[in-house]
């Protein structure tokens, strides 16, 4: 006989307007549809907190389809595989995928990845070693390709992407400088990534970029973008010739109204022969494996390091998506189910 499983979710009940807010989500518990041959049965443990979840829930242009009004949120998770109807995943695996904001998800396999135990916390597998340590190792080596003794400069620089950029690019032996909103996230800069200089851009004592030309005297040769908006803006007066621009995220421009002018940079691109390119990580999938390996080793010798922030039950990925957009994360935001 067939029990019916439960399974609370959040669920999308309005757009933001234009800020995202927790009247935009409501709980529900509804029925698990039974499983059919090919898929298997997850038991969601943490899902992955992301700033690209406000995109998503808007319907302003994007690379993917809005989360309908209705639907599950849209996320990745980790979790255990609970039942299985499919041969090539087993009862007990670890696995991360698209599970949205649930506690149990159905899953025929796609888009979904095995991952390995180490000397860390599993969830290290969202954050330094998911989708954002991934995008940090991608923009270094795909577009910013950096040589020793070079200055980069990353911002939101304690986040989880930034933090991982920062590290890989001091590996390389570059002068990193970052920018935070908090002198918490500064000291974390300082103490646990390997920074050179931190900016806290929220200080306001000076311009951005006078901060920036003073940290960075020999001008900016890779500049990793989390935020965009004015600090891009800044980098650019200070970007040298032959200069990198990874265009990796743009929390700091709204989705849905008109984002403010700014001045134009394709006369600074031309003179500096520089370059500037936008990625979205999950076009470049097939070389998750390969980042994969080659950060595993290094974070579970403890030579690449993380911080995580993490929220307890299903019941706060709201406020824990609303708190990383409001910079109030100390660390890759993570909801524990
Ligand atoms: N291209 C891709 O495929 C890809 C993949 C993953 C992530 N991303 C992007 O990478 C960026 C970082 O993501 P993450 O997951 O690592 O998040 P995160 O950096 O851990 O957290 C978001 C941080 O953004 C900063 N922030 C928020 N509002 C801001 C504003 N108005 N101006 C400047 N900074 C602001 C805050 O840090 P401060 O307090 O320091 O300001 C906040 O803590 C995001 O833009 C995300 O969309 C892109």
């Amino acid at each position: 006989m067939f029990l019916m499983r439960r399974s609370r979710c959040v669920v999308l009940k309005s757009r933001p307007n234009p800020n995202v807010d927790l009247g935009n989500f409501e709980m529900e518990n509804r029925n698990l549809r039974p499983m059919e041959q090919g898929e298997f049965l997850v038991k969601v443990e943490y899902l992955s907190i992301d700033p690209a979840i406000r995109t998503w829930i808007n319907t302003a242009a994007s690379y993917t389809d809005a989360v309908p009004i209705g639907g599950v949120v849209r996320s990745q998770g980790l979790g255990r595989v609970l039942e299985s109807k499919n041969d090539k995943y087993s009862v007990g695996d670890i696995i991360v995928g698209w599970f949205g904001w649930q506690e149990y998800s159905i899953s025929n396999g796609q888009d979904v990845y095995r991952v390995k135990e180490g000397k860390f916390p599993i969830s290290y597998n969202l954050g330094i070693l998911g989708l954002a340590g991934f995008s940090a190792w991608w923009g270094l080596n795909k577009i910013g390709m950096p040589k020793e003794g070079e200055t980069v400069l990353v911002s939101s620089a304690a986040g989880s992407v930034g933090s991982a950029a920062g590290q890989l690019f001091k590996r390389l032996g570059c002068k990193v400088v970052g920018t935070v909103g908090s002198q918490e996230k500064a000291d974390l800069c300082l103490s646990k990534y390997q920074y050179d200089v931190v900016i806290n851009y929220k200080n306001t004592d000076a311009p951005i970029d006078e901060k920036i030309k003073q940290a960075c005297p020999n001008g900016i040769d890779v500049y990793f973008d989390n935020v965009g908006g004015v600090t891009l803006d800044a980098v650019m007066k200070n970007i040298n010739t032959f200069g990198r621009v990874i265009l990796c995220g743009t929390i700091s421009l709204p989705i849905t109204a008109a984002p403010p002018q700014g001045p134009r940079v394709e006369r600074t691109l031309l003179i500096k022969r520089a370059k500037m390119e936008g990625f979205v990580i999950l076009d470049h999938m097939d070389w998750y494996e390969h980042a994969y390996s080659e950060m595993f080793e290094w974070v579970n010798n403890g030579s690449l390091v993380s911080k995580e922030d993490i929220f307890v039950g299903l019941e706060k990925a709201a406020e824990g998506l609303v708190r990383l957009l409001a910079g109030q994360n100390l660390g890759k935001q993570l909801i524990k189910i």
